[in-house]
């Protein structure tokens, strides 16, 4: 498989906008963005490599949270900072965990961990039939920590929440998150079909494609 396959947008982005700090520490969310940008020849550099430390959570919305994230990288490395924040919005749930999602048992007294989240979700929709959710993301780069026009770009991903988990793939809540229309969970899913059908996904191709109205 070439690049352009693994990355799964398959966009026809010019290559290379140099450097790009991830600000993001999360394992999983830096395997997909290598894989899908791989292909647009963007330097992604993970923050956690140039000690960059997470940046503070503290908005009640996901463009706020990533705007924060991306100019707290961009301040401290002085170099473009993409940043994504993400979550699972649950219908029956008014869209918990929404922006929560990482530290979703951690609020309830539990651990911060996938393990938690998931046990967590599950318990809260014990007896709930309507299993409708979705996962949301906002990607924010920034030229500059003083940008003044952020590339800001969002996409949504429709499924179902399933009491069995399935699936190795992915991460977070990834084996719980049925998606009916590939009759697979996203953790069963491979990761090049995952990279061009997520949320991630198409916010990245959102943005890429204004990348490449301003170059
Ligand atoms: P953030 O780092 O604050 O944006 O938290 C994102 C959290 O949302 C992750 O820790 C996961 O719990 C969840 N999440 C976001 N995207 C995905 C995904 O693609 N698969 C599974 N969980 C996800």
């Amino acid at each position: 498989m070439n690049d352009r396959q693994e990355a799964g947008y398959g966009g026809t982005v010019k290559p290379t906008r140099g450097k790009v700090v991830l600000a993001s520490n999360n394992a999983g969310k830096l395997r997909e963005f290598a894989a899908m940008l791989a292909a647009a020849g963007i330097e992604l550099i993970a923050q956690g490599t140039l000690n960059v430390p997470e940046a503070e959570e503290p908005h009640q919305t996901f463009v706020e949270n990533a705007l924060a994230k991306a100019r707290h990288a961009a301040r401290l490395t002085g170099l473009p900072a993409l940043a994504d924040d993400s979550g699972l919005c649950v219908r029956a749930l008014h869209g918990a965990p929404g922006v929560y999602s990482a530290r979703y048992a951690q609020l309830a007294g539990g651990e911060k961990s996938d393990a938690a989240n998931n046990a967590r979700l599950v318990a809260q929709l014990a007896d709930v039939a309507d299993r409708r959710a979705y996962y949301f993301c906002v990607l924010v780069l920034v030229r500059a920590a003083d940008d003044p026009e952020p590339l800001i770009a969002e996409g949504r991903w429709q499924g179902e929440i399933v009491d069995a988990p399935r699936g190795a793939h992915g991460f977070g809540y990834d084996p719980h998150f049925y998606v009916p229309a590939l009759n697979a969970t996203a953790a069963e899913l491979e990761p090049s079909v995952k990279n061009r059908t997520s949320h991630r996904a198409i916010a990245l191709r959102q943005l890429l494609a204004r990348l490449e109205e301003d170059a």
